[in-house]
């Protein structure tokens, strides 16, 4: 099968001047079609720079991104734009309410990229809205109001919504449950294992939330001062995990599922989930799904 993302040696600098360092330094990531990959790591350590290089919005020094086969590193101008238009990869933004235009409706909002794609009719952008609104379930009637009009979970939607208008191969979230509350959180992680089933969309999920991940993720990449030092299926990474900062990630967190505020029949399915772990069964199936 072909890698739908193949990241290899990734190196990437920032900053200007005397300032300038190197943030990554020769980062490998793979991301099959419909795999979700968990990308975590404590703050600064380059997740999000690793998102923008996969994006084309952080150039790298060295290292390759391919996406579906195509090197992207060495796109420029044109071509790079064009890339960039095409959707092929897609970022989902960590606070939903700041990358959201509080004066465009739901509406406009979820048809941008088709916009900008251009050569569609109102009425066709119409469809895709409706289309895209069924997708993610947002009611019809939300079409029309702002993002301050909505509710956390809502906006959620709409950001990953605007994302898939474009039909992407790969989604890139950035910390897409860690605002909301723990049911809100449930009903978008199943949201993101349907649209990995109904479109084989790779997601490449950010967070700093383990138990999310266990409940999603086929495989976890952990990052630590802009180096892969762990890379493995969630269960390896999260049940035996190697690196001495893997551990201390996954020892942090009491119990993975015991102090999430979840109704008893969740809070029972992630259990028995995290159970299926250690039998060696699908990680997916914690969020029910599959
Ligand atoms: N534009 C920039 N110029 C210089 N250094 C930068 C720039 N952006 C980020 N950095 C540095 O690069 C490193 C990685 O930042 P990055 O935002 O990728 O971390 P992160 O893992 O996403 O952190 P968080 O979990 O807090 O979001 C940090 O040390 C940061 O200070
Ligand atoms: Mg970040």
């Amino acid at each position: 099968m072909t890698a739908l993302l193949e990241v290899s040696g990734l190196r990437v600098e920032l900053g200007h001047g005397r300032g300038r360092t190197e943030v990554l330094h020769g980062v490998d990531l793979t991301v099959e079609p419909g795999q979700i990959v968990g990308l975590i790591g404590e703050t600064g350590s380059g997740k999000t720079t690793l998102a923008r290089a996969v994006l084309g919005l952080a150039p790298p020094n060295s290292g390759t991104v391919l996406i579906e086969e195509q090197n992207t590193t060495k796109l420029r101008g044109r071509a790079l734009r064009a890339f960039r238009r095409s959707g092929a990869a897609q970022y989902v933004f960590q606070d939903p309410l700041r990358s959201l235009d509080p004066d465009r409706t739901v509406f406009d909002t979820l048809v941008e990229g088709l916009v900008v794609q251009g050569g569609r009719s109102r009425d066709e952008l119409r469809d895709a809205a409706d289309r895209v609104a069924r997708l993610v379930s947002l009611p019809a009637e939300l079409l029309s109001k702002h993002p301050g009009e909505l509710s956390g979970g809502q906006r959620q939607r709409v950001a990953i919504g605007r994302a898939m208008a474009v039909e992407p191969k790969l989604l890139i979230c950035d910390e897409p449950v860690s605002a909301l509350d723990a049911s809100t959180r449930i009903t978008i992680l199943e949201l993101l294992l349907e649209l990995r089933r109904e479109r084989g969309l790779g997601v490449i999920m950010i967070t700093h939330d383990l138990g999310s991940l266990a409940g999603v993720a086929d495989r976890v990449t952990v990052l630590y001062r802009g180096n892969v030092v762990e890379s493995g299926s969630t269960q390896e990474v999260l049940l035996a995990p190697q690196h001495p900062y893997t551990r201390l990630l996954v020892e942090s967190v009491p119990s993975l599922f015991d102090d999430e505020p979840l109704d008893s029949n969740r809070r029972g399915e992630l259990r028995d989930a995290v159970r299926a772990l250690e039998l060696d069964e699908p990680v997916a199936s914690v969020a029910g799904t599959r």
